[in-house]
């Protein structure tokens, strides 16, 4: 299936596209989009393939296996404080989306800059966040004309969205300058191999360029370390108030089983199928991956795409689609382990994209929101909070660069039977 969307782009609802467009013999380029931090730079976002490939080096390092060992003590303390935090609410209802920010903003700070940001201990939304939040408002409904974008940068008077982007780009490059001036806190961070970068170009770059690439890389890892997490843990509150049987599930899989060991944790089949299943029906990335196909145009099917074409295969229908899934708008975690004839193409399931360009944080992102729900749920019996419009998540939804599900209100009540 195929949807033209102008006179050089086209959408593609078919699971082949996936290996064609990100596999490791792809042909394609990434998409004009992905200049949006400009005049900085990082691996991430670039169209070039052989800064991409370099870059991502350093990438694979930070979030490697030997560096996971360093962070997830650190996450599995992190996940105890959201669990403390919520116990501050009593009955009264809680934000969803306010906590979980709180939660993977902490899970930022520590691993990309070895920084407690004490969010979820004191309750206080960082004003990142919103400038985060706004700037990725007004990158989303742009994507099909950066460049008007990147203009207004330039040229329009820093007030309203415009202010939240600089605000946001400042935030990202102060901290990672700091970082680089006071050293690493005797902790093993993201920042270490970024900054093992930035001195090891030091003889084949200029300063501005690596001072700018610094900043860039910085900005990609805020954005894809804060607020990707954020969109799957916002989803799995949703489904668990929704469907009770699956928390209770969860809950008899975890009592007796360390919470705060992600080994553990990565052995319950439940807990990851829930996990899955989230990915699955919120991808945080919901649409976005454009590239624009190569000399040899691209052929899907019996379809050729012309070569300079730009191609999007959105996640978010994919996960959806009838001919992939069984019931495939349910939330059915046991597909993932036990009823595998739910699942027609496993091929259509892509929440962290593919091949050359697969994300290198998918692991530190799922110990963290396995490390999280087993946490709260060995404390907690979750519901949605009395009055709350449970179509309000999904009717509020926004594609914004990652996803924006509509808020979120449950009530956590203290089991009697935790540990
Ligand atoms: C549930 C959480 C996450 C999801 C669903 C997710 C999804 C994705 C997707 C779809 C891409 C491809 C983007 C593109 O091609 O434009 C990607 C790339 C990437 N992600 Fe994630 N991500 C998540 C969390 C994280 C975290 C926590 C980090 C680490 C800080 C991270 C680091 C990266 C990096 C470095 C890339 C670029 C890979 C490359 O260009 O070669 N991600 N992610």
């Amino acid at each position: 299936m195929f949807s033209n969307q102008g006179p050089n782009e086209i959408t593609v609802f078919n699971p082949d596209a996936i290996e064609l467009l990100d596999g490791f013999s792809n042909e394609t380029t990434r998409d004009v989009w992905y200049d949006i931090v400009r005049p900085r730079t990082s691996a991430v976002f670039t169209r070039d393939r052989l800064e991409h490939k370099e870059g991502r080096k350093f990438w694979a390092q930070g979030l490697s296996n030997k560096a996971m060992n360093e962070y997830n003590p650190r996450m599995a303390s992190l996940a105890k404080d959201v669990s403390r935090c919520i116990g501050t609410y009593g009955k009264e209802p809680v934000d969803i989306d306010q906590v979980m920010s709180w939660f993977s903003w902490d899970v930022m700070g520590e691993v990309l800059f070895g920084e407690d940001f004490n969010l979820t201990k004191s309750k206080v939304t960082h004003p990142g966040i919103k400038h985060r939040d706004r700037a990725l408002a007004l990158a989303g409904p742009l994507g099909d004309a950066i460049w008007i974008a990147l203009l207004g940068f330039q040229l329009l008077p820093p007030v309203g969205i415009v202010k939240d982007w600089h605000n946001m780009i400042q935030f990202c490059e102060d901290h990672m300058k700091s970082r680089l001036s006071r050293g690493g806190n005797n902790k093993t961070d993201m920042a270490t191999y970024f900054i093992e970068e930035y001195k090891r170009t030091a003889d084949t770059k200029t300063k501005r360029a690596r001072d700018l690439h610094l900043a860039g890389t910085a900005v990609t890892a805020v954005v894809a370390g804060s607020d990707t997490t954020r969109a799957v843990l916002i989803g799995i509150w949703w489904f668990l108030s929704q469907d009770p049987e699956h928390a209770k599930k969860l809950q008899s899989e975890i009592d007796g089983v360390d919470v705060t060991d992600p080994n553990a944790l990565a052995a319950l089949p439940h807990l990851n199928g829930v996990i899955q299943e989230a990915l699955r029906l919120v991808p945080p990335v919901m649409t976005g991956g454009n590239r624009i196909t190569g000399p040899n145009g691209m052929l899907i099917g019996d379809v050729h795409i012309p070569p300079g074409v730009k191609v999007t295969c959105p996640k978010y229908v994919l996960h959806r689609m009838e001919s992939m899934w069984v019931q495939p708008n349910d939330f059915i975690p046991e597909r993932w382990y036990s009823r595998p004839e739910l699942i027609l193409d496993k091929r259509a399931f892509s929440p962290f994209s593919y091949g050359a360009r697969y994300c290198l944080g998918k692991n530190m992102a799922v110990n963290a929101m396995r490390l999280v729900v087993a946490t709260i749920l060995r404390d907690y019996d979750v519901s949605f909070a009395p009055g709350y419009d449970k179509d309000t998540m999904w009717r509020d939804m926004r594609d914004q660069v990652t996803c924006q599900p509509g808020a979120v209100f449950c009530v956590f009540r203290p089991r009697t039977s935790a540990e």
